[in-house]
Protein backbone atom coordinates (compact mmCIF):
# COMPACT_ATOMS: atom_id res chain seq x y z
CA UNK A 1 0.00 0.00 0.00
CA UNK A 2 1.77 3.17 -1.34
CA UNK A 3 1.66 5.69 1.64
CA UNK A 4 0.29 9.40 0.65
CA UNK A 5 1.04 12.81 2.73
CA UNK A 6 -1.28 15.86 2.30
CA UNK A 7 0.17 19.10 3.85
CA UNK A 8 -2.08 21.53 4.46
CA UNK A 9 -5.74 20.27 5.48
CA UNK A 10 -8.24 23.36 4.36
CA UNK A 11 -11.03 22.99 1.17
CA UNK A 12 -8.28 21.36 -0.78
CA UNK A 13 -6.28 19.26 0.82
CA UNK A 14 -8.81 17.65 3.59
CA UNK A 15 -11.14 16.49 0.81
CA UNK A 16 -8.12 15.12 -1.57
CA UNK A 17 -6.90 13.43 1.78
CA UNK A 18 -9.82 11.76 2.96
CA UNK A 19 -10.64 10.61 -1.20
CA UNK A 20 -7.22 9.16 -1.15
CA UNK A 21 -7.84 7.14 2.30
CA UNK A 22 -11.21 5.35 0.84
CA UNK A 23 -9.61 5.06 -1.86
CA UNK A 24 -6.72 2.34 -0.47
CA UNK A 25 -3.95 4.50 0.13
CA UNK A 26 -2.41 4.68 3.53
CA UNK A 27 -2.86 8.46 4.49
CA UNK A 28 -1.08 11.35 6.46
CA UNK A 29 -2.94 14.57 6.61
CA UNK A 30 -0.41 17.49 8.00
CA UNK A 31 -1.96 20.44 9.24
CA UNK A 32 -0.12 23.28 10.89
CA UNK A 33 -3.26 24.12 13.04
CA UNK A 34 -3.67 21.54 16.50
CA UNK A 35 -6.99 22.14 16.82
CA UNK A 36 -7.98 21.33 13.21
CA UNK A 37 -5.65 17.96 13.81
CA UNK A 38 -7.75 16.85 16.84
CA UNK A 39 -11.00 17.50 15.64
CA UNK A 40 -10.47 15.82 12.25
CA UNK A 41 -8.86 12.68 14.07
CA UNK A 42 -12.18 12.53 16.05
CA UNK A 43 -14.31 13.08 12.57
CA UNK A 44 -15.01 16.45 12.89
CA UNK A 45 -14.54 18.69 10.08
CA UNK A 46 -13.72 22.67 10.68
CA UNK A 47 -15.59 23.73 6.91
CA UNK A 48 -18.64 23.57 5.28
CA UNK A 49 -18.32 20.92 1.96
CA UNK A 50 -21.20 18.90 1.01
CA UNK A 51 -20.41 15.23 1.78
CA UNK A 52 -17.08 16.04 3.05
CA UNK A 53 -18.14 14.31 6.48
CA UNK A 54 -19.47 11.49 5.65
CA UNK A 55 -15.95 11.42 3.25
CA UNK A 56 -13.58 11.62 6.16
CA UNK A 57 -16.14 9.26 8.67
CA UNK A 58 -15.41 7.12 6.38
CA UNK A 59 -11.65 7.29 5.86
CA UNK A 60 -11.52 7.22 9.55
CA UNK A 61 -13.24 4.10 8.91
CA UNK A 62 -11.12 2.32 6.81
CA UNK A 63 -8.10 2.73 9.09
CA UNK A 64 -6.51 4.65 6.61
CA UNK A 65 -6.27 7.96 7.61
CA UNK A 66 -4.18 9.96 10.44
CA UNK A 67 -4.13 13.66 10.98
CA UNK A 68 -0.53 14.97 12.36
CA UNK A 69 1.19 18.23 12.96
CA UNK A 70 4.21 17.33 11.22
CA UNK A 71 5.50 15.42 8.54
CA UNK A 72 6.29 11.60 8.29
CA UNK A 73 7.70 9.13 5.42
CA UNK A 74 5.55 8.72 2.76
CA UNK A 75 6.03 8.54 -0.61
CA UNK A 76 3.98 10.50 -2.35
CA UNK A 77 3.93 14.36 -0.48
CA UNK A 78 0.85 16.54 -2.17
CA UNK A 79 1.09 20.65 -1.06
CA UNK A 80 -2.24 21.88 -0.83
CA UNK A 81 -1.34 25.26 1.63
CA UNK A 82 -2.41 28.89 0.31
CA UNK A 83 -0.68 31.13 -2.18
CA UNK A 84 -2.19 34.43 -1.31
CA UNK A 85 -0.49 37.73 -2.38
CA UNK A 86 1.38 40.37 -0.47
CA UNK A 87 0.04 44.04 -0.43
CA UNK A 88 1.47 45.12 -3.30
CA UNK A 89 -0.33 41.94 -5.36
CA UNK A 90 3.19 39.78 -5.05
CA UNK A 91 2.61 36.07 -5.00
CA UNK A 92 3.52 35.05 -1.28
CA UNK A 93 4.80 32.00 -1.22
CA UNK A 94 5.98 31.74 2.12
CA UNK A 95 3.54 28.70 2.79
CA UNK A 96 4.78 26.97 0.27
CA UNK A 97 8.36 27.39 1.33
CA UNK A 98 7.84 26.21 4.86
CA UNK A 99 5.94 23.28 3.85
CA UNK A 100 9.17 22.04 1.70
CA UNK A 101 11.26 23.03 4.74
CA UNK A 102 9.02 21.11 6.86
CA UNK A 103 9.16 17.85 4.61
CA UNK A 104 13.00 18.35 3.89
CA UNK A 105 14.12 16.25 6.66
CA UNK A 106 11.99 13.11 6.03
CA UNK A 107 12.25 12.94 2.19
CA UNK A 108 14.05 10.53 0.47
CA UNK A 109 15.65 10.13 -2.58
CA UNK A 110 12.80 8.02 -4.41
CA UNK A 111 9.59 10.30 -2.91
CA UNK A 112 7.43 12.66 -5.02
CA UNK A 113 6.86 15.57 -4.21
CA UNK A 114 3.16 17.05 -6.07
CA UNK A 115 2.71 20.48 -5.63
CA UNK A 116 -1.12 21.37 -5.64
CA UNK A 117 -1.23 25.17 -4.64
CA UNK A 118 -2.22 27.61 -7.27
CA UNK A 119 1.03 29.15 -8.27
CA UNK A 120 3.35 31.14 -10.47
CA UNK A 121 4.77 29.84 -13.37
CA UNK A 122 8.40 28.45 -12.40
CA UNK A 123 7.27 27.75 -8.74
CA UNK A 124 7.75 23.79 -8.97
CA UNK A 125 11.03 24.70 -9.88
CA UNK A 126 12.58 26.56 -7.02
CA UNK A 127 10.26 24.01 -4.43
CA UNK A 128 13.15 21.67 -5.91
CA UNK A 129 16.06 24.32 -5.15
CA UNK A 130 14.52 25.04 -1.80
CA UNK A 131 14.83 21.69 -1.16
CA UNK A 132 18.34 21.27 -2.53
CA UNK A 133 19.95 24.34 -0.29
CA UNK A 134 18.68 22.38 2.65
CA UNK A 135 19.10 18.65 1.44
CA UNK A 136 21.78 18.73 -1.52
CA UNK A 137 21.95 14.98 -1.58
CA UNK A 138 18.14 14.59 -2.38
CA UNK A 139 18.78 15.43 -6.13
CA UNK A 140 16.61 12.57 -7.24
CA UNK A 141 13.44 13.48 -5.57
CA UNK A 142 10.79 14.11 -8.25
CA UNK A 143 8.51 16.87 -8.57
CA UNK A 144 5.45 17.22 -10.60
CA UNK A 145 2.57 20.18 -10.56
CA UNK A 146 -1.18 19.57 -10.58
CA UNK A 147 -3.40 22.43 -10.19
CA UNK A 148 -6.38 22.30 -8.40
CA UNK A 149 -9.83 23.22 -10.25
CA UNK A 150 -12.77 21.80 -7.88
CA UNK A 151 -15.42 24.38 -7.16
CA UNK A 152 -16.45 24.53 -3.67
CA UNK A 153 -19.87 23.06 -2.76
CA UNK A 154 -19.51 20.17 -5.35
CA UNK A 155 -15.21 19.12 -4.42
CA UNK A 156 -16.06 15.99 -3.66
CA UNK A 157 -17.69 15.33 -6.62
CA UNK A 158 -15.29 17.32 -9.22
CA UNK A 159 -11.97 15.79 -7.20
CA UNK A 160 -12.92 12.14 -9.05
CA UNK A 161 -14.54 13.25 -12.42
CA UNK A 162 -12.67 16.78 -13.42
CA UNK A 163 -9.84 16.46 -15.98
CA UNK A 164 -6.55 16.81 -14.40
CA UNK A 165 -3.30 18.70 -16.03
CA UNK A 166 -0.01 17.08 -14.53
CA UNK A 167 3.22 18.61 -15.43
CA UNK A 168 6.19 17.36 -13.99
CA UNK A 169 10.10 19.01 -13.95
CA UNK A 170 11.05 15.29 -15.35
CA UNK A 171 9.28 13.14 -17.60
CA UNK A 172 9.75 10.86 -14.77
CA UNK A 173 7.92 12.81 -12.37
CA UNK A 174 5.13 13.41 -15.03
CA UNK A 175 4.90 10.01 -15.21
CA UNK A 176 5.14 8.92 -11.75
CA UNK A 177 2.60 11.85 -11.19
CA UNK A 178 -0.09 10.76 -13.80
CA UNK A 179 0.05 7.01 -13.01
CA UNK A 180 -1.04 8.17 -9.13
CA UNK A 181 -4.01 10.08 -10.14
CA UNK A 182 -5.60 8.04 -12.99
CA UNK A 183 -5.48 5.66 -9.37
CA UNK A 184 -8.46 8.09 -8.66
CA UNK A 185 -9.29 10.69 -11.22
CA UNK A 186 -12.01 9.37 -13.33
CA UNK A 187 -11.74 12.42 -15.68
CA UNK A 188 -8.77 12.44 -17.98
CA UNK A 189 -5.44 12.80 -17.12
CA UNK A 190 -3.40 15.05 -19.22
CA UNK A 191 0.52 15.35 -19.39
CA UNK A 192 2.42 18.59 -20.21
CA UNK A 193 5.48 20.00 -18.55
CA UNK A 194 5.62 22.15 -14.89
CA UNK A 195 5.85 25.01 -16.14
CA UNK A 196 2.70 24.92 -18.44
CA UNK A 197 0.71 23.36 -15.99
CA UNK A 198 1.27 26.39 -13.81
CA UNK A 199 0.59 28.84 -16.57
CA UNK A 200 -2.35 26.74 -17.21
CA UNK A 201 -4.58 27.05 -13.84
CA UNK A 202 -3.63 30.70 -14.10
CA UNK A 203 -5.18 31.31 -17.77
CA UNK A 204 -8.09 30.12 -16.55
CA UNK A 205 -9.38 31.58 -14.04
CA UNK A 206 -7.69 34.88 -15.49
CA UNK A 207 -10.21 33.73 -18.50
CA UNK A 208 -13.52 33.98 -15.87
CA UNK A 209 -12.15 36.95 -14.17
CA UNK A 210 -11.82 39.04 -17.54
CA UNK A 211 -15.07 37.32 -18.74
CA UNK A 212 -17.17 38.34 -15.36
CA UNK A 213 -15.23 42.04 -15.57
CA UNK A 214 -16.74 42.33 -18.71
CA UNK A 215 -20.47 40.75 -17.61
CA UNK A 216 -19.74 43.63 -14.73
CA UNK A 217 -19.54 46.77 -17.17
CA UNK A 218 -22.52 45.41 -19.29
CA UNK A 219 -24.82 45.60 -16.09
CA UNK A 220 -23.52 49.35 -15.23
CA UNK A 221 -24.41 50.02 -18.76
CA UNK A 222 -27.46 48.06 -19.01
CA UNK A 223 -28.53 50.05 -15.37
CA UNK A 224 -27.77 53.08 -17.58
CA UNK A 225 -30.62 51.99 -20.38
CA UNK A 226 -32.78 50.86 -17.64
CA UNK A 227 -32.03 47.11 -18.82
CA UNK A 228 -32.21 44.02 -17.18
CA UNK A 229 -28.56 42.69 -17.29
CA UNK A 230 -29.47 38.91 -16.71
CA UNK A 231 -31.76 38.88 -19.09
CA UNK A 232 -30.10 40.64 -22.11
CA UNK A 233 -27.06 37.86 -21.25
CA UNK A 234 -29.60 35.43 -21.40
CA UNK A 235 -30.22 36.57 -24.76
CA UNK A 236 -26.57 37.50 -25.90
CA UNK A 237 -26.02 33.47 -24.59
CA UNK A 238 -28.45 32.16 -27.31
CA UNK A 239 -26.04 33.16 -30.07
CA UNK A 240 -24.02 29.90 -30.79
CA UNK A 241 -20.73 31.07 -29.96
CA UNK A 242 -21.25 33.62 -26.96
CA UNK A 243 -20.95 32.64 -23.56
CA UNK A 244 -21.28 35.87 -21.23
CA UNK A 245 -20.76 34.60 -17.42
CA UNK A 246 -22.76 36.03 -14.48
CA UNK A 247 -22.68 39.91 -13.18
CA UNK A 248 -22.12 40.34 -9.49
CA UNK A 249 -21.72 42.23 -6.88
CA UNK A 250 -18.07 42.26 -7.34
CA UNK A 251 -15.55 39.35 -7.06
CA UNK A 252 -14.27 37.42 -4.46
CA UNK A 253 -12.71 34.37 -2.90
CA UNK A 254 -9.05 33.11 -3.05
CA UNK A 255 -8.99 32.06 -6.83
CA UNK A 256 -10.25 33.90 -9.83
CA UNK A 257 -9.43 37.90 -7.41
CA UNK A 258 -5.96 36.53 -6.97
CA UNK A 259 -4.53 34.29 -9.99
CA UNK A 260 -4.44 36.98 -12.72
CA UNK A 261 -2.58 39.06 -10.27
CA UNK A 262 0.26 35.97 -10.53
CA UNK A 263 0.86 37.02 -14.14
CA UNK A 264 0.38 40.20 -13.91
CA UNK A 265 3.00 40.27 -11.25
CA UNK A 266 5.46 38.45 -13.69
CA UNK A 267 4.96 40.67 -16.62
CA UNK A 268 3.33 43.60 -15.99
CA UNK A 269 3.79 45.27 -19.58
CA UNK A 270 2.32 42.26 -21.62
CA UNK A 271 -0.91 41.76 -19.39
CA UNK A 272 -3.26 45.79 -19.80
CA UNK A 273 -6.19 43.39 -20.36
CA UNK A 274 -5.91 41.53 -17.18
CA UNK A 275 -5.06 44.54 -15.06
CA UNK A 276 -8.10 46.25 -16.65
CA UNK A 277 -10.40 43.43 -15.58
CA UNK A 278 -9.26 43.18 -12.53
CA UNK A 279 -9.93 47.23 -12.02
CA UNK A 280 -13.90 46.44 -13.08
CA UNK A 281 -14.00 43.76 -10.61
CA UNK A 282 -12.81 45.60 -7.75
CA UNK A 283 -14.47 48.42 -8.72
CA UNK A 284 -17.95 46.39 -8.69
CA UNK A 285 -18.72 47.28 -5.14
CA UNK A 286 -18.33 50.54 -4.81
CA UNK A 287 -21.02 50.87 -7.74
CA UNK A 288 -23.09 48.65 -5.68
CA UNK A 289 -22.84 50.42 -3.00
CA UNK A 290 -23.43 53.77 -4.01
CA UNK A 291 -26.93 52.63 -5.46
CA UNK A 292 -27.90 51.01 -2.31
CA UNK A 293 -27.20 54.46 -0.93
CA UNK A 294 -29.16 56.10 -3.39
CA UNK A 295 -32.29 54.20 -2.71
CA UNK A 296 -31.47 54.87 1.15
CA UNK A 297 -32.29 58.45 0.36
CA UNK A 298 -35.79 57.06 -0.37
CA UNK A 299 -36.55 56.05 3.22
CA UNK A 300 -36.06 57.61 6.63
CA UNK A 301 -33.73 55.35 8.42
CA UNK A 302 -34.16 52.37 6.31
CA UNK A 303 -33.53 48.73 7.74
CA UNK A 304 -31.28 47.87 4.82
CA UNK A 305 -31.30 43.59 5.17
CA UNK A 306 -28.11 42.39 2.98
CA UNK A 307 -28.51 38.63 1.94
CA UNK A 308 -25.88 36.64 1.56
CA UNK A 309 -21.99 37.07 2.92
CA UNK A 310 -19.96 34.74 1.52
CA UNK A 311 -18.34 34.95 -2.04
CA UNK A 312 -20.27 32.72 -4.11
CA UNK A 313 -23.26 30.60 -3.26
CA UNK A 314 -23.83 27.56 -1.68
CA UNK A 315 -21.08 27.95 0.57
CA UNK A 316 -19.60 29.71 3.72
CA UNK A 317 -16.38 30.82 2.93
CA UNK A 318 -16.00 34.54 3.17
CA UNK A 319 -12.73 34.90 1.87
CA UNK A 320 -12.15 38.76 0.18
CA UNK A 321 -16.11 38.13 -0.46
CA UNK A 322 -17.47 41.72 -2.14
CA UNK A 323 -20.91 40.80 -0.27
CA UNK A 324 -19.43 40.83 3.33
CA UNK A 325 -17.11 44.17 2.08
CA UNK A 326 -20.57 45.72 1.10
CA UNK A 327 -22.36 44.81 3.84
CA UNK A 328 -19.67 46.09 6.03
CA UNK A 329 -19.15 49.66 4.25
CA UNK A 330 -22.80 50.31 4.32
CA UNK A 331 -22.78 50.23 8.36
CA UNK A 332 -20.22 53.04 8.61
CA UNK A 333 -22.38 55.21 5.92
CA UNK A 334 -25.26 56.25 8.22
CA UNK A 335 -27.85 55.60 5.83
CA UNK A 336 -29.84 53.33 8.11
CA UNK A 337 -30.27 49.70 10.15
CA UNK A 338 -27.62 47.42 8.49
CA UNK A 339 -29.05 43.52 8.94
CA UNK A 340 -27.85 40.69 7.14
CA UNK A 341 -28.61 36.72 6.63
CA UNK A 342 -25.91 34.61 5.88
CA UNK A 343 -27.64 30.97 6.10
CA UNK A 344 -24.08 29.08 6.28
CA UNK A 345 -22.70 31.28 8.93
CA UNK A 346 -23.93 31.40 12.96
CA UNK A 347 -22.27 34.59 13.94
CA UNK A 348 -20.19 37.49 12.38
CA UNK A 349 -17.94 39.53 14.51
CA UNK A 350 -19.08 43.16 12.74
CA UNK A 351 -22.93 42.24 11.61
CA UNK A 352 -26.50 42.02 12.91
CA UNK A 353 -27.44 38.53 11.59
CA UNK A 354 -30.82 37.72 11.61
CA UNK A 355 -32.67 34.67 10.27
CA UNK A 356 -34.32 34.93 6.84
CA UNK A 357 -37.92 34.93 7.66
CA UNK A 358 -37.27 37.19 10.74
CA UNK A 359 -35.00 39.21 8.15
CA UNK A 360 -37.63 39.56 5.31
CA UNK A 361 -40.16 40.81 7.61
CA UNK A 362 -37.71 43.56 9.29
CA UNK A 363 -35.91 44.87 5.97
CA UNK A 364 -37.60 48.31 4.12
CA UNK A 365 -34.76 47.62 1.56
CA UNK A 366 -33.39 43.83 0.07
CA UNK A 367 -30.06 43.79 -0.91
CA UNK A 368 -29.19 40.18 -2.38
CA UNK A 369 -25.40 40.35 -2.89
CA UNK A 370 -25.23 36.29 -3.16
CA UNK A 371 -27.76 33.82 -4.97
CA UNK A 372 -27.76 31.24 -2.54
CA UNK A 373 -30.12 28.12 -3.39
CA UNK A 374 -31.84 28.81 0.40
CA UNK A 375 -33.29 32.03 -1.25
CA UNK A 376 -34.37 30.64 -4.39
CA UNK A 377 -37.78 30.66 -3.34
CA UNK A 378 -38.46 33.82 -1.72
CA UNK A 379 -41.61 34.95 -2.96
CA UNK A 380 -40.35 38.33 -4.64
CA UNK A 381 -43.27 39.79 -6.02
CA UNK A 382 -44.97 38.82 -2.61
CA UNK A 383 -42.36 41.33 -0.69
CA UNK A 384 -42.36 43.91 -3.90
CA UNK A 385 -46.05 44.51 -3.24
CA UNK A 386 -45.77 44.80 0.46
CA UNK A 387 -43.37 48.00 -0.22
CA UNK A 388 -40.28 46.75 -0.03
CA UNK A 389 -37.61 47.62 -2.16
CA UNK A 390 -36.15 44.94 -3.72
CA UNK A 391 -32.41 45.55 -4.91
CA UNK A 392 -30.78 42.37 -6.87
CA UNK A 393 -27.26 41.74 -7.61
CA UNK A 394 -27.19 38.63 -8.33
CA UNK A 395 -29.98 37.72 -10.71
CA UNK A 396 -32.12 35.57 -8.45
CA UNK A 397 -35.25 37.59 -8.72
CA UNK A 398 -34.91 37.53 -12.71
CA UNK A 399 -34.61 33.56 -13.17
CA UNK A 400 -37.87 33.51 -10.36
CA UNK A 401 -40.15 36.24 -12.60
CA UNK A 402 -39.19 33.84 -15.53
CA UNK A 403 -40.15 30.72 -13.74
CA UNK A 404 -43.35 32.41 -12.55
CA UNK A 405 -43.80 33.71 -16.19
CA UNK A 406 -43.97 37.52 -14.25
CA UNK A 407 -41.50 40.45 -14.84
CA UNK A 408 -38.74 40.63 -12.06
CA UNK A 409 -40.26 43.20 -8.91
CA UNK A 410 -36.47 44.07 -8.99
CA UNK A 411 -37.20 45.34 -13.22
CA UNK A 412 -40.02 47.32 -12.23
CA UNK A 413 -38.17 48.77 -8.81
CA UNK A 414 -35.41 51.88 -9.16
CA UNK A 415 -32.41 50.89 -8.45
CA UNK A 416 -30.07 47.93 -10.28
CA UNK A 417 -32.77 45.88 -12.41
N1 LIG B 1 -10.42 26.36 -2.19
C1 LIG B 1 -10.56 26.22 -3.50
O1 LIG B 1 -11.67 26.16 -4.02
C2 LIG B 1 -9.35 26.11 -4.40
C3 LIG B 1 -9.54 25.70 -5.73
C4 LIG B 1 -8.43 25.54 -6.54
C5 LIG B 1 -7.16 25.80 -6.03
N2 LIG B 1 -7.00 26.21 -4.74
C6 LIG B 1 -5.64 26.45 -4.25
O2 LIG B 1 -5.30 25.41 -3.34
C7 LIG B 1 -4.41 25.93 -2.34
C8 LIG B 1 -5.01 25.63 -0.98
O3 LIG B 1 -6.24 26.33 -0.87
P1 LIG B 1 -7.30 26.02 0.26
O4 LIG B 1 -8.54 26.73 -0.12
O5 LIG B 1 -7.35 24.56 0.52
O6 LIG B 1 -6.63 26.76 1.51
P2 LIG B 1 -7.11 26.68 3.03
O7 LIG B 1 -6.68 27.96 3.65
O8 LIG B 1 -8.52 26.23 3.12
O9 LIG B 1 -6.23 25.49 3.65
C9 LIG B 1 -4.85 25.56 3.75
C10 LIG B 1 -4.44 24.77 4.99
O10 LIG B 1 -3.02 24.69 4.99
C11 LIG B 1 -2.57 24.79 6.34
N3 LIG B 1 -1.16 25.15 6.29
C12 LIG B 1 -0.58 26.34 5.99
N4 LIG B 1 0.76 26.23 5.99
C13 LIG B 1 1.04 24.94 6.28
C14 LIG B 1 2.23 24.20 6.41
N5 LIG B 1 3.43 24.76 6.22
N6 LIG B 1 2.16 22.89 6.75
C15 LIG B 1 0.96 22.30 6.94
N7 LIG B 1 -0.22 22.95 6.83
C16 LIG B 1 -0.17 24.25 6.49
C17 LIG B 1 -3.48 25.81 6.95
O11 LIG B 1 -3.50 25.71 8.36
C18 LIG B 1 -4.83 25.45 6.30
O12 LIG B 1 -5.57 24.54 7.09
C19 LIG B 1 -4.25 27.41 -2.65
O13 LIG B 1 -3.11 27.60 -3.43
C20 LIG B 1 -5.49 27.73 -3.46
O14 LIG B 1 -5.29 28.84 -4.30
C21 LIG B 1 -8.06 26.35 -3.91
Amino acid sequence: MQTVQVIGLGYIGLPTAALLATKGFSVIGVDTQANVVDNLNNGKIHLHEPGLDILLKSALGSGNFLATTSPRCADIHIICVPTPFKNNHEPDLSYIQSAISSLAPILNNSDLVILESTSPVGTTLKVRSWLLELRPELNNVQFAYCPERVIPGKTVLELIENDRVIGGITTEATTRAADFYKCFVEGEVLLTTAKTAELCKLAENAYRDINIAYANELSMVCDQFGINPYELIKLTNHHPRVNILQPGPGVGGHCIAIDPWFIIDAAPKLTPLLQAGRTVNNKKPEWVVNKIKASAQLFDQPTILCLGLSYKANIDDLRESPALSIAKQLTTLNIGDIIACEPHINTCDTLKLFDLKAGLEQANIIVILVNHDAFTHINWPALSNAGKQILDFTGITTNFSAAQNTRSPAFDHEGLK
